[in-house]
């Protein structure tokens, strides 16, 4: 049987507050959450939503090296940035604090500390690489060296982001500190770990038996982890930014920021309801939810729950709705490669578009696979869906109704069999929408939304009101009676995907609220109703805006190419007698012509200063010949004469030739007479 809640804690992840947030964090987590709670909110249930910046971990303090600044001043700096994002774009938390809050210190502590005095934990020693220059403990993420596998110099100590191979610190070939390039050894360290073992058993009962209605990418990845069998996981690190250890002995040692950060989600309610946070996260009438992204599966099916059962005090999850990836233009998102979409960078480029980048999203959503951003269909989404069908839709209503009845909602008088049909379409939508919204599939509640508009558009342009108006003004108000009811039931069912507009729509509607429950209804506008001033609900977003957008990414591709890259080897060492040899010369190309039949050479006709020389070069596929017509160029000019396709070749045109077969003519400032040596 069903359980029945009294309340529902929904959790977003929190994010590393050492980068500012882009599409992907708001496309897997912070969107369907936030549709979620509103929907609840909607319906009047109570209803908690708890985000919050995660302050901890290694990457923070890299940042902060980098930069000479302190970890502190890493986490202000974009706690704020990712805070005021989320804000941009109307994610509406209950409570977004950080885990840097003193509240949060004392409730971690606390929380290690019951689990250390139960016993819950277990104490063991190990060997970890450390740097005896700086006096410290590395992370795996802080070691590199070089790969067992493809022996690549600088992999990582969890991955080598060349081939790909998953590795251990133990596996590198000679491991350095990534900071300080030190050379590392290994010393003894004693940490606490969770026993992830101990709680397999019962994981197994919950999740497989007791929660088979996940979604199947996260049943199907809590399934592998516990097919491969649980082992005791360090909730301690050895580091100097974090929550200190609370146990005597353990100085220079913090919690693992996947343990902390979990209880960020506690701490923070605590933080907004300093006296009745224990009825959310202590009683059985709760219902808790995380919208997480696919990375952090483990960590809120696994690991979190076996923290809280140790605890013994939680409620668990009911359900941990995880999404996919979000790819940018058939790419991987990475903060680190700059290939993103920044939020706050978007909302300076798209102002008072933040329900457009909102309905791209979860019409896209990745819900149960990688799914991909791409700058063309985010403009056809907004030009075909939202302009041509619900913007057009709102605004053909609106206009016609000002036009005819002088902005007031007219009379429904009798409905036709087509009318009757057309209600029958939209009337079960509350239905439809709960339905799939509680199922978490947000991306087909919003189609369901989207059809309503469709429905309107259909109808209209059916009826064709615009041309009763000559003859017929009886039917002519119902139309328009049936159309505005229809547009306030758009402004209900997309509130909760697309606040911005519905907020917008009903200023135009000169509504101040509709209730979710009469979502469905065709009575939502009294006859004689005035309404607003009419505007329009969407713009249609021109190529240029998006042009601007695809070169940037073509600028950070190019750039993350150069830094890429890396050029040959040296080769072995020639005689400075050997190099005088080769006589090399500036000409100027008189003529370049494509060689018949031949698609990889170009016929060059050099001035080399004391005659015209021609040169065949296999370079047709690099180079327009036009462009190179007056250029001045390198060649040798004493290689014995070669003759191909039946012409002789006076010598050879230098160019450089990147590692990937790319060429760049050698050229020399214009100024070089022909013929001058080149040493
Ligand atoms: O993957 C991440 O971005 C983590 N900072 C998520 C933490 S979620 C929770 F545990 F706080
Ligand atoms: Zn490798």
């Amino acid at each position: 049987m069903e359980k029945k809640f009294k309340r529902t804690l929904v959790t977003s992840a929190l994010p590393y507050a050492n980068g500012p947030v882009h599409i992907g964090h708001l496309a897997g987590v912070y969107v369907p959450a936030d549709i979620y709670v509103r929907y609840l909110r909607l319906k009047g249930e109570d209803v908690l939503f708890i985000g919050g910046s995660d302050e901890h971990g290694v990457p923070v303090t890299i940042r902060a090296k980098k930069e000479g600044i302190t970890p502190q001043d890493v986490v202000d700096r974009y706690h704020n940035i990712i805070k005021e994002s989320f804000e941009g774009f109307g994610i509406s938390f209950d409570v977004y604090s950080r885990t840097t809050s003193q509240t949060h210190r004392e409730l971690a502590s606390e929380f290690f500390r019951k689990l250390y005095d139960d016993g819950k934990f277990v104490e063991m020693e190990s060997e970890q690489y450390y740097d005896e220059g700086e006096q410290q403990f590395l992370t795996d993420r802080n070691i590199r060296g070089e790969c067992p596998r493809c022996h690549a110099a600088d992999a990582y100590g969890d991955q080598c982001e060349k081939c790909g191979a998953t590795l251990s610190p133990d596996e590198l070939i000679n491991p350095y500190n990534a900071d300080s390039g030190n050379k590392l050894v290994k010393r003894k360290t004693s940490h606490w770990y969770l026993p992830l073992d101990a709680y397999q058993p019962w994981l197994e009962q919950w999740i497989l038996n007791d929660h088979k209605e996940w979604r199947s990418n996260v049943y199907g990845q809590c399934k592998s982890w516990l097919d491969t069998g649980l082992k005791p996981r360090a909730v301690t690190r050895d580091l100097n930014w974090g929550i200190p250890v609370p146990v005597e002995g353990a100085e220079g040692k913090v919690l693992y920021v996947w343990f902390d950060a979990p209880i960020g989600y506690i701490s923070n309610t605590k933080e907004l309801l300093p006296d009745t946070w224990e009825q959310w996260w202590k009683s059985e009438d709760t219902r808790l939810v995380h919208f997480i992204g696919k990375d952090n599966i483990v960590f809120h099916c696994i690991v979190f729950p076996s923290m809280l059962k140790a605890h013994g005090d939680y409620v668990l999850p009911d359900n941990v709705p995880s999404n996919e990836f979000l790819n940018l233009e058939d790419d991987k998102i990475s903060t680190s490669r700059n290939w993103a979409v920044w939020l706050n960078e978007y909302l300076v480029d798209f102002p008072g578009k933040q329900d457009v980048l909102r309905y791209v999203l979860t019409a896209n959503a990745p819900e149960t696979k990688d799914n991909n951003f791409t700058w063309k269909d985010f403009q056809a989404r907004n030009n075909n869906e939202l302009v041509a069908v619900y913007g057009n839709f709102v605004n053909r209503a609106l206009v016609l109704t000002k036009k005819y009845f002088d902005g007031k909602v007219p009379a429904c008088g009798e409905l036709t069999d087509y009318d009757k049909a057309i209600i029958d379409e939209f009337v079960n939508v509350k239905e439809r929408v709960e339905n799939l919204l509680d199922q978490y599939k947000f991306r087909e509640a919003q189609k369901e939304a989207m059809e309503l508009a469709r429905i309107g558009n259909r109808y209209l342009a059916e009826t064709e009101p615009w041309k009763l108006a000559k003859t017929d003004m009886n039917r002519v108000a119902t139309i328009l009676n049936l159309s505005l009811q229809l547009v306030a039931n758009l402004s209900i069912v997309f509130e909760p995907f697309l606040p911005f507009s519905s907020k917008k729509l009903r200023e135009m509607l000169n509504i101040e609220n509709f209730e979710w429950t009469s979502l469905g209804s065709t009575t939502l506008l009294c006859e004689g109703h005035e309404l607003g001033e009419v505007g329009l609900l969407f713009e249609k977003i021109e190529d240029d805006a998006i042009q601007a957008q695809l070169d940037r990414l073509e600028r950070i591709k190019k750039e993350n190419e150069a830094a890429n890259y890396k050029a040959n080897p040296i080769r072995p060492e020639c005689t400075f007698d050997d190099f005088m040899k080769l006589d090399m010369r500036v000409g100027t190309v008189l003529e370049c012509t494509k060689v018949p039949k031949a698609d990889k050479l170009l016929q060059f006709k050099i001035d080399d200063g004391l005659a015209t020389r021609t040169i065949l070069s296999g370079v047709a596929k690099h180079f327009n010949p036009e462009e190179l017509v007056g250029k001045q160029v390198c060649f040798i000019a004493n290689l014995p004469p070669r003759t191909m396709r039946g012409i002789v070749s006076e010598g050879m045109i230098l160019s450089a030739e990147d590692n990937e077969g790319k060429l760049s003519l050698l050229t020399v400032a214009p100024n070089a007479k022909p013929g001058s040596e080149i040493k």
